[in-house]
Formats: structure tokens, sequence, C-alpha cells
């Protein structure tokens, strides 16, 4: 059996990740694959009361750049051994929402932390596992935040409040430049699309990218 495929969301908040996610699984099944869906931070029982630690805790007030950076490669180290590899052995295709660009966008660019440090604990959390493709969604600046706003009324309460929306607009600028410098070093895993598109448009676009990538059923 073919080894599954690895596919990769990134992005800056609402650039419209969550929705598109869903919609490539669905195309994705729809011609027969096994598709599996996961979330960074998160994804594994250890993940998400990590997730939960980073994101929504009343306790997290305190939490500094360096543990944060070890938290999130710590929920990866563990979704990397206990889902990530044995799927991918299994021949499933993987979509992930979020994985180690998000650290170095985050972490590095957005947190100031040494980008070479950064890099050796990503690596000590993956080891040889990386995506194959990363598509990564931009929108503006102004459009991230008008859908952070819209989003966040919908939330429930306990989710509401969210330690990485929290920080300053110079923070964001950062991790946006971040992602801008990620992608142009990696031009061929990462896919750059334009998220501010319509929906329906987003999803053409991004199946136009991966459905030449995937394996072809019937032939294994
Ligand atoms: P999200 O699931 O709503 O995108 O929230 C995840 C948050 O965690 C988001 O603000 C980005 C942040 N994050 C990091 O800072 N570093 C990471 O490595 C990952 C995976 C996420």
């Amino acid at each position: 059996m073919p080894k599954g495929l690895f596919i990769t969301f990134e992005g800056t908040e609402g650039c419209g990740k969550s929705t598109q996610i869903k919609l490539l699984a669905e195309h994705i099944k729809a011609i027969g694959h096994r598709v599996r869906l996961l979330r960074e931070p998160g994804g594994t029982p250890i993940g998400e009361e990590i997730r939960h630690t980073l994101k929504h805790s009343k306790n997290n007030q305190a939490m500094t750049a360096e543990a944060e950076l070890l938290l999130m490669n710590a929920s990866r180290a563990q979704i990397v051994r206990e889902i990530i590899r044995p799927a991918l052995a299994a021949g499933e295709m993987i979509l992930c929402d979020r994985f180690y660009d998000s650290t170095t966008a985050y972490q590095g660019f957005g947190r100031e932390l040494d980008l070479e440090k950064v890099k050796s604990i990503i690596e000590f959390a993956v080891g040889e596992t990386k995506p194959d493709v990363t598509l990564f969604l931009h929108v503006p600046a102004e459009v991230s935040a008008e859908r952070l706003r819209s989003r966040q009324s919908t939330l429930p309460l306990e989710l509401q409040r969210d330690r990485f929306e929290e920080a300053d607009r110079k923070f964001f600028e950062r991790v946006a430049h971040g992602y801008g410098v990620i992608a142009a070093n990696e031009p061929k895993r990462i896919k750059v699309i334009n998220g501010a598109q319509p929906v329906e448009i987003v999803c053409a676009r991004i199946w136009e990218t991966i459905q030449p990538v995937l394996p072809k059923i019937g032939r294994w």
C-alpha cells in the first residue's frame, strides 16, 4: 500500500483554514481516499490538554514564550508518533490545521525567539515527519481582524478568551511577515492561496493544487 499524503494548512487568525480544510476533506473522500482531519496544538488526548493550557486556561497569563514554544512542540511530538506516522503508513490522507510553520511564524517571528533554536526544537519534535504540501491561506490584516471579531461572538463562553488573540497588533504583523518569509523560502512545498476570495473560489484553487498530487485510486 502506498504511503499516505501529509497536507498542512497555515495562515493568520481568520484566514479561513477551518472552513477550507473541511471542504477539501469532502472532496478527497468523494474520490475514495481515507482522510484524517487533525489540528495543532491538539489532535490527541494529551495534545488537547496542552491546547487548553496554551489557549484558554485561566492560569496561562504568565506563560513565557519559551514555555509556549516547548508546549507547542510537546503536543506535536505526541501527534506525530501517536497518529500521523501510523496513519501515513496505513495510506491515509492527513489534513492538519497548522503544523510547524505556525511555530516558526508565531514563536519565532511573533514572539521573537531565536530562529535557529526554534528550528532545532521543531526538528526534535517531528524527526523525519514533514508535510508533503502546505497550503498557506494569505489574507490582509483587516480581513483577518474582521473575521476574528465576527467569529468571537459565536463561541461558547469558555472558548471566548484566547491567549493568542489577546496579543497586540505588532505581534500579528510580525507573524504575517514571518509567514511571507517562510513561504518564500520553500516555494516547492508551500503553496500560497489568496484566502480573501469567496469561499468557493478559494476551495477551487486548493483543489487545483491538491488533486494532481493525490495518489491515484485503483492503481494500488
Ligand atoms: P487555532 O486552532 O484557532 O488556529 O489556534 C491555534 C493558535 O495557536 C493560533 O493562535 C496559532 C497558535 N499556534 C502557535 O502559536 N504555534 C504553533 O506551533 C501552533 C500549531 C499554533
